[in-house]
């Protein structure tokens, strides 16, 4: 699970180190979406427009997120840890990690698709019945990386990167999202989050989110409908 004292800004802030809460508050949207996979899956609703839509949604999420970790994260570490061999493992850990979820994501597009291959192949609106077995491994294997990153690669990225080149990665982040991708990942993350891990993470991004978010962002994400919840 996650580590508290790494997931609030006000204390990181103060002390001068890497806040990781952002990082925290996306895995967070991560495990959230896959339980409400999982439980939609296990109520039979998940050949819906609400369930597709937030698959395709969470997909976009997850790729975006990998994509930029891998080209703006990874490497500066790397950089940092060049004459340490067990660091560089665990940074070559996190890229098959990642590297290894592309077809447990397609197994999963493909069965809510109703078009796997398998025994279990779905018809019309019934979706195949190996799906909530991919959503499970999905769920483990994903589960499992974040656990990994957060044990072990967020406290190497705390000892040998600074607050500077953490804001470097996040602006990397920025950058593939542009202004319409983080409109729609604002209210993604406070999307059923608790009161005080809403608080840090508003508090970790620039002042006017709170309210561009409660003006205009979380009505439009709420319409939606992900997952149909
Ligand atoms: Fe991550």
């Amino acid at each position: 699970m996650t580590v508290p004292q790494q997931r609030t800004a006000d204390r990181t802030a103060a002390s001068g180190a890497i806040d990781f809460t952002v990082m925290y508050a996306t895995h967070d949207a991560f495990r959230r979406d896959l339980s409400r996979l999982a439980a939609a899956t296990a109520e039979g609703r998940a050949v819906t427009a609400g369930v597709r839509a937030g698959w395709e949604n969470f997909q976009h999420q997850l790729h975006v997120h990998h994509t930029v970790e891998d080209a703006e994260l990874w490497p500066r570490v790397e950089r940092a840890v060049a004459h340490r061999p067990a660091d560089l493992a665990l940074m070559r850990e996190m890229e098959e990690e990642h590297a290894r979820l592309g077809p447990l994501l397609e197994a999963v597009d493909h069965a809510l698709s109703g078009s796997s291959s398998g025994s279990g192949a779905g018809t019309g609106d019934r979706p195949p019945a190996d799906l909530p077995e991919r959503v499970r491994e999905l769920a483990d294997v994903l589960g499992a990386h974040m656990r990994h990153e957060e044990q072990s690669a967020l406290p190497l990225i705390q000892e040998v990167l600074t607050p500077k080149d953490w804001a470097a990665f996040r602006g990397g982040m920025a950058r593939a999202q542009g202004p319409r991708g983080a409109a729609g990942y604002i209210p993604w993350i406070l999307d059923g989050i608790g009161a005080e891990d809403r608080r840090a993470f508003l508090a970790a991004m620039p002042a006017p989110v709170a309210v561009v978010n409660r003006l205009f962002l979380a009505g439009r994400y709420r319409r939606r409908d992900y997952w149909g919840s």
